[in-house]
């Protein structure tokens, strides 16, 4: 682990959960952990790329790590999308940051 990698803890749809290290220094978004780490199946994350138009990546964040706002587009799809709780978010809309270290988040249900 570099002075560039955080430790998120990522719960996958089954309950298990995965400490994973995540690169701050590659451009990469929550979503994209996951999908690299095969935390969930292909084909039921990330269906739109990290455009914030299919709802795939939503996760809820149970550590109180401050996040980036939501855009609007986040905010948009999430208020359509299913299983939406008080503290859900779209992993593809939330950058891999330092600050961000000691994340904890649980994917949500496929819908
Ligand atoms: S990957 Fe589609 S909304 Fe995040």
């Amino acid at each position: 682990m570099d002075t560039n990698d955080i430790m998120i803890n990522i719960t996958d749809r089954e309950g298990v959960s995965h400490e994973v290290v995540a690169p701050t220094d590659m451009n990469m978004n929550l979503m994209e952990v996951v999908r690299s780490y095969e935390l969930a199946p292909e084909g039921t994350i990330g269906i739109c790329g990290g455009m914030a138009m299919c709802a795939s990546c939503q996760c809820y964040v149970t550590s109180d790590h401050e996040l980036p706002e939501m855009g609007y587009e986040e905010d948009a799809m999430l208020a359509e999308a299913f299983n939406v709780e008080e503290n859900s978010r779209l992993g593809c809309q939330i950058p891999i940051t330092k600050e961000l270290d000691g994340l904890a988040v649980t994917l949500a249900p496929e819908s």
